[in-house]
């Protein structure tokens, strides 16, 4: 019922020409597809229940019917409700999409999981990508999760635990000396010299339908109601693409009567798109001068979509310095228990910094994407303090408690 009714094609020359043969539009599924279109109507979306994950959405996913075959739980991660920020911002109406609830801690393993039960489905034994870190983790675990073979292009400031984490799923990693625009560049290469099927995100719209599905599940958790406000952090931009086409098609399915604005986060130190936004200029490559290595980004690959979203949406965009970012990983872990790697916690500093401009009213409602977890970045946050050493005797516990919590 639900599968793409058709596909805006993209050619070698950048023209795009709708197609509306459901067939072509699989058989386009690795080559070239700009956006997949659905015959929106109310009944593509899933009846109320309890149980959320991806898949309960393929009436919005190309997938031909059949039985899903990849084994990871995927989806459904939690809307917190966030009470002490609540309280501490004065903002009543906060939420906190969390997407380090995943089998690898971040939101792209929506992504992996619908290219390799793609995979799985048309017998590709090898599956690569390039990444700043965490789509790597997430394919080589996705991958063995599988019985594929995951062949990865990093650049050398991956983290050693993701690079820890690739190698012990059996990954093939290769380490790109020039960084990880050459990465990816190679990457595609690489996959159409040797025929392996290309999960690069930016390429492969598959990766697009599946996070999208973040948007859905908002929107389900609030009770069948959007946001007002969405606040994403951008690297390479398919994230908040995706979350922005998630919104979109609600409100083509008669769900929604509009949008949420969307504010995009960037680091200060690589801000191509507050840049461009700013000054009206094209996108113009930025050095990556920042810890938050998911969205270090010198060129996003999807930029031009990304201004163009944030603009139809009415929302806009800030950048946040790298002591924004380890103050917000802070704040999140004291204040909400919640664990977030720097550009996982990009959009929670870019939530303080779109308050604070003016941006974003205390009252509005307001959804904050959390994309990765912090159990692969240990080495962030408060510095290490050693815990109070004590004899097994209750009077020392009282005098330490009594001191350091009134
Ligand atoms: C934790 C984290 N947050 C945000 C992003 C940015 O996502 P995108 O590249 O889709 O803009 C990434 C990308 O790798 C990431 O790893």
């Amino acid at each position: 019922m639900g599968f793409p009714v058709g596909a805006n094609i993209v050619s070698a020359d950048g023209t795009e020409t709708y197609i509306d043969d459901p067939d072509a539009v699989l058989e386009h599924a690795q080559h070239g597809i700009a956006e997949y279109r659905y015959d929106y109507s109310p009944d593509l979306l899933p009846e109320p229940t309890g149980d959320l994950s991806l898949w309960r959405y393929r009436n919005l996913l190309p997938l031909p019917d059949g039985p899903i075959s990849y084994p990871l739980q995927i989806g459904g991660t939690p809307l917190h409700t966030v009470p002490a920020l609540r309280e501490m911002l004065g903002m009543p109406e906060l939420w906190i999409k969390d997407e380090t609830r995943t089998p690898t801690g971040s939101n792209k393993d929506r992504a992996t999981a619908l290219v390799l039960e793609h995979a799985i489905r048309d017998d590709r034994p090898i599956v690569s990508c390039a990444s700043t870190g965490n789509v790597a983790a997430s394919l080589a675990i996705g991958a063995a999760s599988c019985g594929r073979k995951a062949v990865i292009f990093v650049p050398s400031t991956t983290s050693d635990t993701k690079l820890r984490l690739m190698r012990l799923a059996g990954a093939t990693v290769l380490q790109v000396r020039q960084g990880y625009d050459a990465a990816f560049k190679l990457s595609r290469q690489a996959a159409r010299e040797f025929g392996w099927y290309d999960r690069n995100t930016g390429y492969n719209p598959l990766t697009t339908e599946a996070k999208k599905t973040v948007a859905l599940e908002i929107w389900e958790q609030l009770g069948r109601e959007l946001p007002d406000v969405m606040v994403s952090p951008v690297g390479d931009g398919p994230t908040l693409a995706a979350l922005a086409k998630g919104f979109r098609e609600l409100v083509a399915c008669g769900a929604a009567d509009r949008v949420p604005r969307i504010i995009g986060v960037q680091a200060e130190g690589c801000q191509p798109l507050v840049t461009a936004w700013q000054s009206g200029r094209p996108i113009q490559p930025s050095e990556p001068d920042t810890l938050a290595d998911g969205i270090a980004v010198e060129m996003p690959v999807s930029g031009p979509s990304v201004l163009r979203d944030v603009r139809e949406s009415g929302g806009d965009f800030v950048a946040v310095p790298d002591n924004a970012l380890l103050e917000a990983i802070n704040t999140m872990a004291a204040n909400a228990g919640l664990l977030a790697e720097p550009a996982g916690a990009a959009g929670f500093a870019g939530l303080l910094a779109a308050v604070e401009a003016g941006k974003i009213d205390r009252n509005e409602r307001v959804a904050v994407l959390m994309t990765g977890t912090l159990f692969k970045n240990m080495g962030f946050g408060r510095a290490f303090t050693k815990p109070f050493e004590i004899d097994a005797d209750l009077e020392q516990v009282r005098s330490i408690v009594n001191a350091n919590h009134g």
